[in-house]
């Protein structure tokens, strides 16, 4: 995935690759919410004697309010770079989006919602710097509004990562939980380096 995104920032048709890559962020942001939507409702319908069912729970619910509207401000960004919002809305998202999301729906209703967590570590893990922000600037050559989403995450993602990790290290986990985190963490690495390569 650092390599993907690496490969993305000093490619040298960048300026034309970047709202291609804001269309796809788009894509996979979008299902932020929802899908922690519908962690957050399986976790409330653990079983009582299931310790995570309280925790996480509460967890989820305060995250849902962490990334509520992200994908409208991106939708926002793409627009000042010319592309509408019928048009991010309507480009079909690849099966490597479906895919990365799709399984994060499969794992939260057919195994157990504690696996969204490594969606979620990949997610806010690794959030833009402002160094980063004006290198993207510098090298497409558009202005800075067009990186609002961008700097916003710059601002907020630290926080919800570190809100992340004080959760990870205060549940109950299990081995059989954290497997279920890491292999869900490493799914979503996988795929979102492959989604992006696609357009590479
Ligand atoms: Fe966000
Ligand atoms: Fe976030």
């Amino acid at each position: 995935m650092t390599a993907a995104c690496t490969a993305l920032i000093e490619h040298p048709r960048l300026r034309e690759l970047w709202p291609e890559y804001l269309v796809l962020q788009h894509q996979i942001i979008r299902a932020t919410v929802p899908l922690t939507e519908a962690a957050l409702e399986r976790a409330r319908e653990l079983p009582e004697a299931d310790p995570l069912r309280e925790p996480l729970a509460s967890y989820l619910d305060e995250h849902v309010d962490e990334e509520l509207h992200h994908d409208d401000g991106l939708l926002d960004d793409l627009d000042s770079l010319g592309v509408s919002r019928a048009d991010a809305l309507g480009r079909f998202p690849s099966s490597k989006v479906a895919t990365l999301v799709g399984a994060q729906y499969y794992w939260i209703h057919h195994h157990h919602p504690v696996a969204f967590l490594g969606y979620v570590a990949l997610m806010e893990g690794y959030p833009p710097t402002p160094e980063l922000l004006e290198t993207l600037a510098a090298r497409t050559g558009y202005p800075m509004e067009a990186f609002r989403t961008f700097a916003q995450h710059a601002e907020l993602d630290p926080g919800h990562r570190d809100h992340l990790d004080r959760t990870l290290d205060a549940l109950p986990l299990s081995d059989r939980d954290e497997s279920a985190i890491v292999a869900s963490a490493a799914t979503t690495a996988a795929l979102a380096a492959k989604a992006l390569l696609e357009i590479l």
